[in-house]
């Protein structure tokens, strides 16, 4: 598919809870002065609660269509249409028309981080209700089998980010954006 072509400098990295997103996110739209977009945080501000107050209230299947209504409304919307940092809840590519819409709005990146580093990032995972009150490494087992085909087939490029400091994941991607002329 045809990127559009405003749209071809955003950066958006997706990748399992723990990945890094947010904070790769962060120092990504510093080195870059592009503007960060967190769809989980914008999705909290719209609905006035936090995540797992979401997923308890309306459950996962109410916020995976917030997350679709979300991508839908900046592939569409012309003040969205300019470069952005965006970093994503781990799901977002659940769904086959997010993982295209995903793709249409520019560079996608994969923060794959291995079992270990995600069990450590995740340690205090209290904000992550998929991650609450079960068996987390098993679940995160689970989560790395069942979504990695589908990383994979929404990135553009992937990143093994599992030992990697937040300033060499932000070089790598910026190695990798430069024939776009982010
Ligand atoms: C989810 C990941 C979370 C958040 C929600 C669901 C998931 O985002 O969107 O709890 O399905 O993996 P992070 O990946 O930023 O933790």
């Amino acid at each position: 598919m045809p990127a559009i072509p405003t749209k071809e400098r955003s950066i958006v990295l997706i990748g399992l809870m723990g990945s890094g997103k947010s904070t790769v996110g962060r120092e990504l739209s510093r080195a870059t002065g592009l503007p960060l977009l967190d769809t989980d945080q914008v999705i909290e501000e719209q609905v006035g609660m936090d995540i797992p107050h979401i997923f308890a209230k309306q459950g996962e299947a109410h916020f995976r269509a917030l997350e679709t209504a979300l991508l839908t409304y900046l592939r569409d919307t012309p003040e969205y249409r300019i470069a952005h940092v965006i970093s994503t809840g781990g799901g977002i590519i659940l769904r086959p028309e997010n993982r295209e819409i995903l793709r249409s709005l520019g560079l996608v990146v994969w923060l794959d981080v291995d079992l270990p580093n995600l069990l450590a990032r995740t340690a205090r995972a209290q904000n992550r209700p998929l991650l609450r009150g079960l068996d987390r490494e098993r679940r995160l087992r689970e989560l790395i089998t069942s979504r990695s085909p589908l990383y994979e087939q929404t990135a553009h490029f992937r990143i093994n980010s599992s030992e990697l400091k937040v300033g060499q994941v932000v070089d790598a991607i910026l190695q990798q954006t430069t024939f776009l002329g982010a």
